[in-house]
C-alpha cells in the first residue's frame, strides 16, 4: 500500500506542472494581453472588460436587417498638449447611454453607433460580396472629442479593412478578446461578438460560426481534459496494482 502510495504521488508530481502549465496558459492568455515596451507616457487606467450591448439596425419597414451583440472598448493613441507625448486612452463604450442606427442595402450593411450625447460617433460598414456569399467587416470611422489634443477633435478611418468575415445567413461568433487594428492611432478591441449584417430572418441571429481563435482556444480545455483523464487512470492502475501485491504478500507470510 505505501509503496503504491509513493508511486502515483510520483506519477501526480509529473503531471502536475504540465496540468497548472496548461491552465497557466490559458488564464494568461484571456486575462493579461502582453503590453509591449513604449516610449509613451504611461497609459489611462485600465477601463476594464466592456459590457456587451445590443446594437440593432432597423430597415425602413420596421424589420430588423443587422443584429450585433458584443462589447466594444476603444484604444486611441494620440500627441498630448499637456504631456507633449503621445498616450493612450482605452475606453469602453457603455451600452446603455449608445444609440444604434445605420442602414441595409443589398450588398452594404452600416452601423452607427453615438454615445457621449453623440460626441463620439463609431461607424462599422459590412460588405456583402453576393458572388461568394460572404461578408466582411470592410470600414471602420470614428469622430469624438479629447480635451488634451490639439483641435479637441480625434478621428479615424479605414475603408480597406477585412475583419469579421462570415457567410450570408450565418451570424458571426466570436468570444475571444479581438483587436482590430483600424489605423496606427486607433484600434478596437471586441468582447464576446455575435453578429448578422445581412440575410437576418425573423429578428433572429441565424446560426453562429465560431471564429478560429475561438476554436484555438477550445483546444486548451481539450488537452487539459485528456492530461486528467490519463492521470486518474494511472493513479487508479498503480492503485490496483499496489492492491493486488500486497495481497499476495499477506498470503505468503
Ligand atoms: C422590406 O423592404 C425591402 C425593400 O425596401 C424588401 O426587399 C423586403 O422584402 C421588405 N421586407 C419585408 C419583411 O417586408
Ligand atoms: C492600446 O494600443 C497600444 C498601441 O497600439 C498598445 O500598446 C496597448 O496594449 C493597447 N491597449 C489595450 C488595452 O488594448
Ligand atoms: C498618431 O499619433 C501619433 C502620436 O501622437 C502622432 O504622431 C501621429 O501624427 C498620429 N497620426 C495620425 C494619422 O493622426
Ligand atoms: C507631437 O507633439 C510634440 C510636442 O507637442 C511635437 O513635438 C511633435 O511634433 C508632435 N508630433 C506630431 C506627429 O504631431
Ligand atoms: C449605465 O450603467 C451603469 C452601470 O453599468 C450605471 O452606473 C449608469 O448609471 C447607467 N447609466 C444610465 C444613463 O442608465
Ligand atoms: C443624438 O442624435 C440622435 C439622432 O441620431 C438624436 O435623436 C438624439 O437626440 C441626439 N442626442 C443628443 C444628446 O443630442
Ligand atoms: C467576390 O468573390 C469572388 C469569389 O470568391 C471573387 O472572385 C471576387 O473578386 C469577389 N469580389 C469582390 C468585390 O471582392
Ligand atoms: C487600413 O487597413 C489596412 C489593412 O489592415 C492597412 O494595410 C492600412 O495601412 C490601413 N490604412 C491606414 C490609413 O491605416
Ligand atoms: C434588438 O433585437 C433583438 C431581437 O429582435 C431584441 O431582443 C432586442 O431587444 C433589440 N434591442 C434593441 C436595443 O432594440
Amino acid at each position: 500500500m505505501i509503496a503504491a502510495g509513493g508511486q502515483s504521488r510520483g506519477v501526480v508530481g509529473a503531471m502536475l506542472p504540465l496540468v497548472l502549465a496548461a491552465v497557466l496558459h490559458q488564464s494568461l492568455a484571456t486575462v493579461a494581453p502582453p503590453t509591449p515596451a513604449q516610449t509613451t507616457a504611461a497609459p489611462h487606467k485600465d477601463p476594464g472588460r466592456p459590457e456587451r450591448g445590443t446594437y440593432n439596425v432597423t430597415n425602413a419597414n420596421n424589420t430588423v436587417c443587422l443584429l450585433a451583440y458584443m462589447g466594444l472598448q476603444l484604444n486611441l493613441t494620440y500627441n498630448a498638449t499637456s504631456q507633449n507625448t503621445a498616450v493612450q486612452e482605452v475606453v469602453n463604450i457603455k451600452p446603455n447611454v449608445t444609440l444604434a442606427s445605420g442602414s441595409c442595402e443589398a450588398e452594404r450593411a452600416v452601423l452607427e453607433l453615438k454615445t457621449d450625447a453623440n460626441a463620439t460617433v463609431l461607424t462599422f460598414v459590412f460588405t456583402l460580396n453576393s458572388t461568394s456569399s460572404k461578408y466582411h467587416l470592410s470600414e471602420v470611422s470614428l469622430t469624438t472629442t479629447v480635451p488634451d489634443l490639439k483641435g479637441g477633435k480625434f478621428s479615424a478611418r479605414n475603408s480597406s479593412l477585412d475583419f469579421l468575415q462570415g457567410s450570408l445567413q450565418y451570424s458571426y461568433m466570436c468570444r475571444t478578446e479581438q483587436t482590430l487594428t483600424v489605423t496606427q492611432n486607433l484600434s478596437i478591441n471586441t468582447f464576446q461578438v455575435q453578429l448578422q449584417p445581412f440575410g437576418v430572418t425573423g429578428d433572429k441571429f441565424g446560426a453562429a460560426v465560431e471564429c478560429q481563435l475561438d476554436e484555438d482556444d477550445m483546444l486548451i480545455p481539450i488537452i487539459v481534459g485528456a492530461a486528467l483523464a490519463g492521470l486518474v487512470l494511472v493513479v487508479l492502475l498503480a492503485y490496483l496494482i499496489g492492491r493486488k501485491r500486497s495481497h499476495a504478500g499477506y498470503q505468503t507470510i
